[in-house]
């Protein structure tokens, strides 16, 4: 599967609208995610989510993530844009990756550069050797 150049900037302006409602106080590092799961269903928009107690902050990505699980869209993952306010590209923790390893291995990730211009990689780029349910004793 490929995402269009047209969408690939779509998703990448929609999630900076997500950015927009970032809880950041303590890092000031909004971040905003776009996840796509196809032409018939609503993107799902996610920002990162602070804490006072900063080990419970919550990424841009699993928000999204968890957002679409809930509503019954863990299938249809297909592609997540990442951009952060104040750098660019905003690659995935690990933990993120590793949430998307469970429900999207296909996932595409889409990026800015360093101009502001799209890029694509794959979650099996990004997480080349990953431990999933496959993983577990049958
Ligand atoms: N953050 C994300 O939401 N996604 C990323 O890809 C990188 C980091 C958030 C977590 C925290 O709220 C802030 O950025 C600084 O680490």
């Amino acid at each position: 599967m490929s995402i269009s150049p047209e969408l690939q900037r779509a998703l990448l302006a929609a999630a900076h609208e997500a950015a927009a409602a970032s809880y950041s106080p303590y890092s000031n590092f909004p971040v905003g995610a776009a996840l796509y799961l196809g032409d018939d269903a609503p993107l799902v928009l996610g920002c990162n989510v602070e804490n006072a107690s900063f080990s419970m902050t919550l990424c841009a990505e699993r928000t999204a993530i968890v957002k679409a699980v809930s509503d019954g869209h863990r299938a249809n993952m297909r592609a997540i844009a990442i951009v952060a306010t104040k750098t660019r590209p905003c690659f995935p923790c690990g933990a993120c990756l590793q949430v998307m390893r469970e429900f999207a291995p296909e996932i595409l990730l889409i990026f800015e550069d360093a101009q502001g211009d799209p890029v694509v990689h794959a979650l099996s780029e990004m997480l080349p050797f990953s431990f999933s349910n496959q993983d577990l004793p049958q």
